[in-house]
């Protein structure tokens, strides 16, 4: 049985907690009295997300807050962090998530996201430390038959290797808690977040030309980039631009405080869908943000990007009657704090 008890004293370990959903969930782990440990290698994350944590918690809160660098898959720098720390659970978050890349970098991908977590849930199984919280991804429903994607809806085949290691690894785990009914496991399928921490602190700080809708429409806005690209508008949705269930960040992070709660004296595997239940198109998101940023920002339609699927949304029924979790903000208040985001810190963390 899963040890999880009051929040107070109890210790998370979130791997990759210096990145967008991380961050914004250790916040809200600190908020509600965890001591959280983050192993982060800061492959794709800024060490100053840190000071910015600090400011939000506060004093009190930050002592609660241990940074290791190092790779998830150093097994021996994992070891002396659960021989520290009374380790309860486990929140993973470190992995390889461009799309595109993972198609140009197999190798890397399978190697990077599967073998951190082998080496993850080794580490695990020897402190008995049984409770882990998986960042999975939509990506594995593929191409829907139907809409709103329940957690019966059917795994399809992925498109891409990244697709593939999430649906990959949750299989990995189901498999623990078939081999050893310890395990603890809560798969957590994500839609799109996008949104920031309302106090503009922290945000999305894609390296390089952003790959996802709502970091390239902020760094229009903010005139980093001169249009936004609309990967077609010949998809059979209302304005022909593809639909996505985006969900803000920090309900995202609410959701894995929900989960972690709600883990406790369990035992087993179960999938929760984390969205919001409601579909927005490409347009209707330049739409609201060029709301928010009070300017009309400017688009091009181009050809359908490869391995996109028309639409999906989230039923998420499930999450709120079992975590009593459910998503708050709307998109007028998700691109808001984006653009409260991007607009303070129009290089991200960089100066
Ligand atoms: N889009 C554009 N222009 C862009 C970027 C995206 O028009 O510059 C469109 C896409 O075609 C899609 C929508 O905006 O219709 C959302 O695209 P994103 O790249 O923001 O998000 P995806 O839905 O493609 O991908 C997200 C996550 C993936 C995850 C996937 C699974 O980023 O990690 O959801 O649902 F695998």
């Amino acid at each position: 049985m899963s040890e999880i008890a009051e929040a107070s004293h109890t210790c998370v370990l979130v791997t990759g907690g210096c990145g967008f959903i991380g961050s914004h969930t250790v916040v809200c782990l600190l908020q509600r009295g965890y001591e959280v440990v983050i192993v982060d290698d800061l492959s794709n994350a800024n060490e100053k997300v840190l000071d910015r944590i600090d400011q939000i918690v506060g004093e009190d809160a930050a002592e609660r807050l241990t940074f290791v660098r190092a790779d998830v898959a150093n097994k021996q720098a994992l070891t002396a962090v659960f021989d520290e720390f009374d380790i309860k659970a486990v929140i993973h978050f470190a992995g390889f998530k461009a799309v595109g890349e993972s198609v140009e970098k197999p190798i890397e991908y399978y190697s990077n996201n599967i073998g951190n977590t082998l080496a993850l849930v080794d580490v695990m199984r020897n402190h008995d430390c049984k409770s882990i919280i998986f960042s999975s991804s939509a990506t594995v429903y593929g191409d829907p038959d139907e809409l709103p994607l329940t957690e019966e809806s059917p795994k399809k085949p992925a498109t891409n290797p990244y697709g593939w290691t999430k649906w990959m690894i949750e299989e990995m785990l189901r498999s623990l808690t078939i081999a050893d009914p310890e395990w603890n496991v809560v798969l957590l399928r994500y839609f799109n977040p996008i949104g920031a921490h309302p106090s503009g602190l922290m945000g999305e700080d894609p390296k390089g030309i952003p790959n996802n809708l709502l970091p390239y429409v902020a760094q229009v806005a903010v005139g980093r980039r001169d249009c936004v690209h609309v990967f077609g508008n010949d998809y059979d949705t209302p304005d022909g631009t593809g639909v996505r269930d985006y969900i803000h960040v920090m309900d995202l992070a609410e959701g894995h405080a929900a989960a972690l709660d709600w883990m406790a004296g369990r035992s087993g595997c179960e999938v929760f869908n984390l969205g919001t239940g409601n579909g927005t198109s490409v347009l209707e998101i330049i739409k609201a943000f060029s709301e928010a940023c009070g300017k009309d920002l400017p688009y091009v339609v181009e050809p359908r990007r490869a391995g996109d699927v028309t639409a999906n949304w989230a039923d998420c029924t499930k999450a709120r009657l079992e975590l009593g979790w459910e998503a708050k903000y709307g998109i007028a208040e998700m691109c808001r704090d984006s653009w409260n985001w991007q607009s303070h810190n129009p290089n991200g963390y960089e100066e």
